[in-house]
């Protein structure tokens, strides 16, 4: 089979399955505002996003945090795994992108269980250690890959035993595994995925995700 025709089919596949577990009403909302007001087109899936929700419910996650909240499509994802007393923290360095995220959670009636906090995640995150927010039960790190080895040394100080690290964008159509020399984001996201491997505290798979492209799923269970 071509290329061509093998790119097709993997489309009609994601299509399929999409189809048979469509997005709801506060999910096609988050989209749908979400392009209304411009944010990139780099939220997860609808497909993705029903996995991150899967996942979640699977661990009995109470407490989440997210590292990236764009329009809130993943956190709406994630948080409806919660238990009623839960929370779903999630940071984001863009003011605009945070309110718009807000206002999508609204829509999807999380408020109570989500908080959007504004700021660089590598400031938020030892305020977080220190006011003694953690330990969390899942994360989700989906903000700018540079700094992706920097949130996993923070999720891993943020952990319990059992807790479950979820790393969006581990395979970039492949970019990740001869990493050209001016893809710098290819380059570190290669060597995260060593690091994935290699850290005698995780245990990882990288799950092939179709997107426009293939990417991946980085779930990692801390021991
Ligand atoms: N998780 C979202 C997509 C996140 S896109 C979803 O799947 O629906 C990445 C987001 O990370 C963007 O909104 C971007 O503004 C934010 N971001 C980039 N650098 C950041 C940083 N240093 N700290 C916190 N957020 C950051
Ligand atoms: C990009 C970022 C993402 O988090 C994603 O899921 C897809 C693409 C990007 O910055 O290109
Ligand atoms: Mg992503």
């Amino acid at each position: 089979m071509s290329e061509d025709l093998q790119a097709n089919r993997t489309r009609e596949i994601d299509d399929y399955i999409q189809a048979l577990f469509p997005p709801d009403e506060a999910l096609a909302f988050t989209l749908r505002n979400s392009e209304a007001h411009n944010l990139p087109h780099i939220n997860v899936s609808p497909n993705e996003g029903r996995l991150l929700y899967i996942l979640a419910k699977m661990c009995g996650a109470r407490k989440i945090l997210e590292i990236g909240t764009l329009g809130g499509f993943s956190t709406i994802n994630l948080a409806r795994a919660l238990p009623p007393d839960g929370k779903l923290l999630s940071l984001e360095y863009s003011t605009r992108h945070a309110e718009l995220a807000r206002a999508n959670i609204v829509h999807a009636g999380l408020q109570k269980l989500v908080e959007v906090r504004v700021g660089a995640a590598l400031d938020l995150l030892p305020q977080i250690e220190e006011s003694g927010e953690g330990p969390f039960d899942l994360f989700f790190i989906d903000a700018d890959k540079e700094n992706y080895p920097g949130y996993l040394d923070w999720a891993i100080r943020l952990s319990r035993p059992g807790s479950v690290i979820l790393s969006d964008n581990l395979i970039r159509n492949g970019a990740v595994i001869n990493p050209p020399p001016d893809n710098e984001t290819a380059q570190v996201i290669h060597r995260y995925n060593q690091e994935l491997a290699d850290n005698p505290r995780l245990d990882t798979m990288i799950l092939p995700i179709i997107r426009e492209s293939i990417d991946g799923l980085g779930i990692t269970l801390v021991k």
